[in-house]
């Protein structure tokens, strides 16, 4: 059994979202402990972001595609080959501007890649590659966009980026334990957020250890 483990926060041992990333993992671990974590911090090993080589590249047939072209694939040939080959895949990362760090975001582009995590198939359809794997997002927020408790609530473009790029690739279910408000708030308020988080992934890890076991 395999997981693999990205952060995308910038921010070393004080970030909230690696803290819980941690957390999930760990927990995780002790119910299944045979699992092998192939971990990935994105502000270390950072994914480049789409060239025109790129583009080019990746809409060339494999068969026709030259040196230089196969060396432009590299880096995304194989963190899609890392993210396929994993049984359960834990994102985490903050919310910047209502979104996704950059860094997420580049390695979303590189891994929707055709023929490799997503067919085109002969009826002109598409088909993700992505449905054997487990999908948990973890997302740490400044203020609290759970629906009505703030004037930002129907600002949340964090959520729908990354289900829609992911149900592309065939992750129909993903989880998702967002803690929040975690800066933009009171100290109670913070502190009842992060313990709702870390009692929902311990709740997740739970029972996915139980079906996985
Ligand atoms: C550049 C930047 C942009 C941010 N944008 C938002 C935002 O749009 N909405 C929000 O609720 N919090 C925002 N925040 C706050 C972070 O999401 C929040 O502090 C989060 O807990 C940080 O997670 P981390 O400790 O794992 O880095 C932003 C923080 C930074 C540094």
């Amino acid at each position: 059994m395999r997981l693999m483990h990205v952060d995308a926060s910038p921010k070393s041992n004080l970030s909230n979202s690696k803290m819980l990333s941690a957390y999930f993992v760990a927990s995780l671990k002790k119910q299944i402990p045979e699992l092998v974590v192939d971990y990935l911090d994105l502000s270390v090993d950072t994914p480049p972001h789409v060239t025109g080589e790129f583009a080019k590249a990746t809409y060339t047939p494999a068969e026709e595609r030259t040196e230089v072209m196969k060396q432009t694939l590299e880096y995304s040939d194989h963190l899609c080959a890392r993210v396929l080959m994993s049984d359960i895949l834990v994102f985490a990362m903050p919310m910047y501007n209502f979104s996704m760090p950059s860094s997420f975001k580049a390695f979303i582009d590189n891994l929707v890649r055709t023929n490799l995590t997503y067919n085109f198939n002969a009826d002109g359809t598409t088909s993700g590659n992505l449905t054997r794997q487990k999908v948990l997002f973890i997302t740490t927020r400044g203020a609290d966009l759970r629906p009505g408790l703030s004037p930002w609530s129907h600002m949340d473009a964090l959520t729908p980026a990354l289900t829609s790029p992911f149900a592309f690739l065939g992750v129909e279910s993903p989880w998702f334990v967002d803690a929040q408000p975690l800066q933009f708030s009171d100290q109670v308020a913070r502190e009842e957020a992060l313990k709702r988080a870390y009692d929902d992934l311990g709740a997740v890890a739970s029972e996915w250890g139980r079906n996985i076991n």
